[in-house]
């Protein structure tokens, strides 16, 4: 049998598969509950939020459209430099939609602030936020998501679409990774 942490030892399993997948059917039924039956365009920021957003729609069922938006944060140094550049814009207008902007993690907040003015100058009919991870710790911007999975620590996380060299995305749950 597979170890839990895949054999790797520099990976800890902090979110199990099995919580992961029953946090998505709760927050899915949040969302309906908030935003209603009717049409959902739900908005996935590559890469990270693409295993959080295919779970996520099927889970929401009902009226989904998808589109994504490819992101490029240059916010990694030691200084923020705020930056984000907009790589692969959405393929259709959001004007008048009912829409939710889907992250892996809300880390810094200078994505999801910066998408939030972006999104809402399309002239959305509502744009709510949902980040499987929240890591309050880290904020550089006072920004929230809507709907948030988990609050974890401020440590680095790879799995379920989040990457550590572009290796991990792959990991059914989330781990802290350890150098
Ligand atoms: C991650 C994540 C968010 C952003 C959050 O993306 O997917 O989009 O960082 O961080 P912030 O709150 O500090 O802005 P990343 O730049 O790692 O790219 P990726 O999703 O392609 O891996």
């Amino acid at each position: 049998m597979t170890p839990p942490n895949h054999g790797d030892a520099h990976i800890r399993v902090l979110i199990s598969e099995e919580r992961i997948q029953a946090r998505v059917a709760e927050l899915a039924r949040e969302i309906r509950e908030q935003i209603g039956d009717g049409p959902i365009t739900c908005i996935g920021v590559l890469k990270g939020s693409f295993i959080f957003m295919a779970d996520l729609v099927r889970a929401l069922g009902g009226p989904v459209r998808c589109e994504f938006l490819g992101v490029s944060s240059y916010h990694g140094g030691t200084r923020s430099t705020g930056v984000v550049r907009i790589t692969e814009d959405l393929r259709h207008p959001i004007e008048g939609h009912h829409c939710l902007l889907v992250e892996d993690i809300v880390d810094t907040g200078l994505t999801l602030d910066y998408l939030k003015h972006f999104l809402g100058a399309r002239k959305p009919a509502s744009l709510q936020t949902v980040a499987l991870l929240d890591k309050p710790g880290h904020r550089e911007v006072e920004v929230i998501a809507d709907f948030a999975g988990f609050t974890i620590p401020d440590e680095f996380v790879v799995g379920y679409g989040l990457d550590l060299g572009e290796l991990y995305r792959n990991l059914p749950f989330i781990a802290v990774y350890s150098p």
